[in-house]
C-alpha cells in the first residue's frame, strides 16, 4: 500500500471515528493516530543504542515514527578515537535498528565546530595532510552508511552564535572557510544519494543569524558546492513567536532545496501548565504550517530532537528538571503539541 494512498485511508477513518459521535472532527482522534501515518513527509526522532533496550521507548517510536537520527553516535566524539582510528558500533546497531524497523536514516553530524579537534590535532598546522585526513574521515564516516541514509548533515552549526560572522574552530584554522564547501565535496563523493545539509539553529528567532547562513548558502550554492538541503534544528522556547517560525521556513524554502526541521523541541523553560502547554502547542502547530507551506518536493521531513520529555537532552544534567519540550509525556502519552501538530498536518 503506498504511503500516499495509506495516509488517506488513515484521515478518512479518523473522519469517520470523529464523526460517528456527531462531532466535527475531533483533535483528540488524531492524538492517538500514528504520527507517521498522518503526515505527508517523513517524521523521524532522534535515537541512540541504549535506548534500544527501552520496550516503552521502542514502542512509541516503532508507531509515531519513521526516520532515525542518530542523536550523537555517528558524530566524531563516538565514532574519531584520539588515534584517528574509526569506531561504528554503536553507529551500526542505530542504523540496523532502523532498517529492521522499516525506517529511514538520517545521518548527523559529518563536520561539528564543536568535535573532532582531538583526533586532528597531530595534523594541526600541516594543510596538505590535515586536507587529505578530513577527506578520509568524512568519506570513511558517509560512504560506510552509502544508499542506507536519506540525508547527512554535513556541516552543522558554522555560523558564529551571535549570527555576526562564522565560528572559528579547528576545521577552519586549518582549511579556512574552504572547510565547509570541501566537506559538501567530500560527502558527495561518499554518498552521492543522500540529500547533503547545511544545519543550523536559532534561524527563527535571530534573523542577523538567519541573515548570515543564507548568505553562506548563497556562496555555497554560486560557487556550484553540491549542497542540496538546509536544515533549521529549530530548537524553540515556548515564549518564540509562532510567526517567525514560519517566516524562517519561508526564507530557506525560497531556494528551491529540500528542507529539514531537524532537532525540534519546543522548551517550557521548567514550566508545566495549562499555558505552557498551550503555548507549546500553538508552536508545534506553526511548525507544521510552515512545512506544509512548502512544495511537497521540499519537504525533506521533520525530525523530533527526543520521543518523550523524559528523553529530551534538556532533561538531562547538568541541566535542572522539569522541563516538557517533547510532544509526549514521560509515560509517552500524547501532549496537545502533538494533537495540535498532527491537526495541521492531517489538512
Ligand atoms: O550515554 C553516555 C553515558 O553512558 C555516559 O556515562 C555519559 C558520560 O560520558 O555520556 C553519555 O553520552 C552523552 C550523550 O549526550 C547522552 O547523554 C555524551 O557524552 C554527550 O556528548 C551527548 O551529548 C549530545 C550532544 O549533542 C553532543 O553530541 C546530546 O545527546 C545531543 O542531544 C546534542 O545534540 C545537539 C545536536 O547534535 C546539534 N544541535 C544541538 C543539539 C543539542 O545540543
Amino acid at each position: 500500500m503506498s504511503a500516499r494512498f495509506h495516509r488517506r485511508t488513515v484521515l478518512a477513518g479518523l473522519a469517520g471515528l470523529a464523526a460517528c459521535d456527531g462531532r466535527a472532527e475531533s483533535p483528540s482522534a488524531l492524538a492517538f493516530a500514528a504520527l507517521k501515518d498522518v503526515a505527508p513527509f517523513p517524521v523521524g526522532v532522534c535515537a541512540e543504542s541504549g535506548q534500544l533496550a527501552d520496550i516503552g521507548w521502542r514502542a512509541l517510536v516503532d508507531r509515531h515514527f519513521d526516520r532515525l537520527t542518530p542523536e550523537f553516535e555517528m558524530k566524531s566524539e563516538v565514532v574519531l578515537r584520539p588515534d584517528g582510528g574509526l569506531v561504528f558500533d554503536a553507529g551500526d546497531r542505530l542504523a540496523s535498528y532502523a532498517e529492521q524497523t522499516g525506517k529511514r536514516l538520517h545521518g548527523h553530524a559529518l563536520i561539528w565546530y564543536s568535535q573532532g579537534a582531538e583526533g586532528f590535532a597531530p595534523l594541526d598546522g600541516d594543510r596538505a595532510r590535515f586536507a587529505a585526513a578530513y577527506r578520509t574521515y568524512i568519506v570513511e564516516v558517509a560512504g560506510r552508511y552509502r544508499g542506507r541514509a536519506d540525508g547527512w548533515d554535513v556541516v552543522n552549526e558554522p555560523v558564529a552564535e551571535d549570527g555576526e560572522g562564522f565560528r572559528d574552530c579547528h576545521w577552519r584554522r586549518n582549511l579556512g572557510m574552504a572547510y565547509v564547501e570541501q566537506a559538501f565535496v567530500h560527502a558527495a563523493e561518499a554518498d552521492p544519494s543522500a540529500v547533503r545539509f547545511l544545519n543550523e539553529y536559532n534561524l527563527e528567532s535571530l534573523p542577523a543569524k538567519r541573515r548570515t547562513f543564507l548568505r553562506l548558502l548563497e556562496d555555497l550554492l554560486r560557487r556550484g558546492a553540491p549542497v542540496t538541503g538546509i536544515g533549521t534544528q529549530t530548537h524553540l522556547s515556548i515564549e518564540d513567536d509562532p510567526a517567525t517560525v514560519r517566516t524562517a521556513i519561508a526564507e530557506l524554502g525560497a531556494y528551491g532545496l529540500p528542507v529539514h526541521v531537524s532537532e525540534l523541541d519546543i522548551s517550557t523553560q521548567g514550566r508545566w501548565d495549562a499555558g505552557a502547554e498551550r503555548k507549546q502547542a500553538r508552536l508545534a502547530a506553526a511548525v507544521a504550517e510552515g512545512i506544509m507551506a512548502l512544495p511537497p518536493a521540499q519537504r525533506y521531513g521533520l525530525t523530533l530532537w527526543g520521543a518523550r520529555d523524559r528523553d529530551s537532552w534538556l532533561t538531562r544534567p547538568p541541566r535542572p528538571p522539569g522541563d516538557r519540550p517533547m510532544l509526549f509525556d514521560d509515560q509517552g502519552a500524547p501532549k496537545s503539541a502533538l494533537e495540535a501538530l498532527a491537526t495541521v498536518l492531517a489538512g
